[in-house]
């Protein structure tokens, strides 16, 4: 059970480089895509598919992609950002603002005619060095019986990434997860590079590679359990825990 919760713990966003000498194995591909094969689906419906990117060609065409990001998407962003450590760990919940380019994390680079507009374009930086990207697309026709706006067969892609990214961590592979791919208009045009049905929606893409420096670490945090659990009825924060 420990050994569970372990990967469970350690599994994180690879936030640093990618060792650009060294491609992912076959065999360890496999057992990724084994780990999103076993992903629970609602009716097990298996509402996704999974395209492989590793040809340099295609990851260049990607990587040239412009993805400016929205004012609204950056105004969302800017309030989980902490610009300490400390403030991180007193928060516990958010990221470090140093993640992102320092244009994203600066209102006054994101009016169109500021001279830093041109760095929020970051398609090319997420995919620039990765041997291998993961593209998940989502199949609209294989709804979830009943859900309102397929809710349910979402939060199937997040079993899928969350499979796939323990099975990553337990092989000692990087992973960093893409939304940026899903937003419009970049995903119109990765669609486009990579021959992807109109059915298909791109739900988000993983980067894939052997950290540069595995030791690397960057502080991740949590809230504590009493602060998310209840107990018979909400607010009620009356259990105790053994200590073992
Ligand atoms: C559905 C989902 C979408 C995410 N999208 C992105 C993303 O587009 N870019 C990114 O850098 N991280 C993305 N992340 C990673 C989260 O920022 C990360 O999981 C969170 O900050 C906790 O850090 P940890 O993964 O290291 O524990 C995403 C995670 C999830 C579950």
């Amino acid at each position: 059970m420990r050994r569970i919760l372990k990967v469970i713990r350690d599994r994180h966003s690879e936030r640093g480089a990618f060792d650009a000498s060294r491609s992912i194995e076959k065999s360890d591909l496999k057992l990724i895509l084994e780990a999103a094969r076993w992903a629970p689906t609602p009716n097990n419906m298996q509402n996704f598919e999974i395209l492989i990117v590793d040809a340099k060609e295609q990851l260049e065409a990607i990587g040239k992609l412009p993805a400016d990001m929205s004012e609204s998407f950056l105004r969302e962003n800017y309030a989980q950002l902490a610009f300490s450590e400390e403030e991180l760990r007193v928060r516990k919940t958010g990221v470090l603002a140093s993640i992102f380019p320092p244009a994203w994390t600066n209102p006054e680079a994101w009016t169109p005619d500021s001279d830093y507009r041109s760095q929020l374009t970051f398609l090319g930086r997420s995919v620039h060095e990765t041997p291998l990207l993961l593209v998940v697309l989502y199949d609209g026709t294989k709804r979830g019986p009943g859900s309102e706006g397929d809710v349910l067969g979402h939060m199937s892609l997040g079993c899928v990434m969350e499979n796939m990214w323990l099975m990553s961590e337990s092989l000692g592979i990087g992973f960093h997860v893409l939304t940026v791919f899903s937003d419009s208009p970049v995903e119109q045009e990765v669609k486009r590079v990579l021959h992807v049905p109109a059915a298909m929606k791109v739900a988000f893409a993983c980067a894939l590679g052997y950290p540069a420096d595995p030791g690397a670490a960057y502080p991740r945090v949590r809230r504590e359990l009493e602060e998310f659990v209840h107990h018979n009825e909400f607010g009620r924060k009356d259990v105790v825990w053994s200590s073992r």
